[in-house]
């Protein structure tokens, strides 16, 4: 019998309108369009401004949006994995929000955190429920609203990150193309270099966590970005020398969007040129779960079946992996 292998059949995506450039972030803190461009690589993020709208909200315009590209009724959903680390609430998970918004009735689903690999570690984690033939028509949504934990007083972080939500359809298929194979780790100990301070059972919200800032983005910028260039060109090479994928036969590398720096020494230690890999850094900035299915989706039109693809990440945690994929269909037919 043929391998049943989790095949993404669409994509979807959202960026809230409002758009944040260097030159405004410039008069908020003390840093530059010149000194942006040249260490991280980005020109502009969008955010997400209106009142009372949350993570939730975007994924939604994603997942509507996903739905109505592939034809898709709500009710044959039967599970939605939402990758995310700023959800509407602490509790409930996203995901039953985000259900609850489209009209996705018929499903379960759960919220998964791996810091900015949320959506690869999500996709891995739904495409063994594909694979193993209990769940069909599988929706994995990447989603942040980074600005509601950004200190806009901070010029270490304020200009890295952005708002946005991708969402990806998996389905089974059976002709060799889909999700192939998956390398994936943690190592623990990095979560002192990239965390959120306060807001957990460790240090639950006081008056003394907000006067210290304590609710916002801590992030140690150097070692994090060492940890990024090694690990996510290790596990990217490991997966290509175990396939026997040449830079030649690689169609595109979809890197997580950070820093364009660490996107080009990746590309560099895997042999690849930079016009085989997926960027949307300088105009989305770091959406952390959403920038690999936002890559999917503006790359999607230039990609058909058989294509191969490696898609790779690293985020807080320490939480890094790669994944091949066999792409499943033309994406040009869903072209505007
Ligand atoms: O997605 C999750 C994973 N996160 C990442 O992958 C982020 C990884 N890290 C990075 O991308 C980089 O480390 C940063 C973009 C965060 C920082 O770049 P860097 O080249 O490592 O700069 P740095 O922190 O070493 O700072 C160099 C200088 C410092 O000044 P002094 O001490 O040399 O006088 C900083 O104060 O640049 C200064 N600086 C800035 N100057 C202007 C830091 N931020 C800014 C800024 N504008 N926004």
């Amino acid at each position: 019998m043929a391998q049943v292998r989790a095949a993404i059949t669409g994509v979807g995506g959202y960026v809230p309108p409002y758009i944040l450039t260097n030159e405004e972030l410039s008069k908020m803190v003390d840093t530059s369009d010149e000194w942006i461009m040249e260490r991280i690589g980005i020109k502009e993020r969008h955010i997400l401004l209106e009142d009372g709208k949350a993570t939730s909200d975007m994924a939604t315009e994603a997942v509507n949006q996903l739905l109505e590209k592939t034809n898709t009724s709500p009710d044959e959903i039967d599970m939605l994995i939402c990758g995310v680390v700023t959800p509407d609430m602490q509790f409930p998970a996203t995901a039953n929000i985000i259900c609850d918004k489209v009209g996705i009735k018929n499903a379960f689903g759960y919220d998964l955190n791996a810091g900015c690999s949320s959506f690869l570690f999500s996709l891995v984690t739904a495409s063994k429920f594909v694979e193993s033939g209990s769940h069909r028509k599988v929706i994995v949504v990447g989603a942040d609203k980074m600005s509601s934990i950004v200190d806009y007083n901070d010029r270490n972080t304020s200009p890295i990150f952005g708002d946005g939500a991708g969402a990806v359809l998996l389905e089974p298929y059976t002709d060799g193309n889909g999700l192939i194979d998956s390398i994936m780790h943690v190592d623990g100990s990095g979560r002192h270099h990239l965390h959120q301070v306060a807001g957990g059972s460790l240090k639950p919200a006081t008056f003394e966590t907000i006067l210290k800032r304590q609710h916002f983005i801590y992030q140690e910028g150097q070692p994090v970005f060492k940890w990024a260039v090694s690990k996510m060109a290790d596990v990217s090479v490991r997966m290509m020398e175990r396939y026997n994928l040449t830079p030649e036969t690689l169609k595109y590398l979809v890197p997580h969007q950070a820093n364009m720096r660490i996107i080009e020494a990746t590309a560099k230690r895997m042999g690849v040129g930079t016009d085989k890999v997926m960027m949307t850094i300088a105009k989305y900035g770091n959406t952390t779960s959403a920038t690999i299915p936002l890559c999917l989706w503006e790359y999607e039109k230039e990609l058909k079946p058989g294509d191969n693809i490696i898609i790779a990440t690293f985020g807080a945690g320490f939480a890094w992996g790669s994944t091949y994929i066999k792409w499943a269909y033309d994406g040009s037919k869903y072209a505007k």
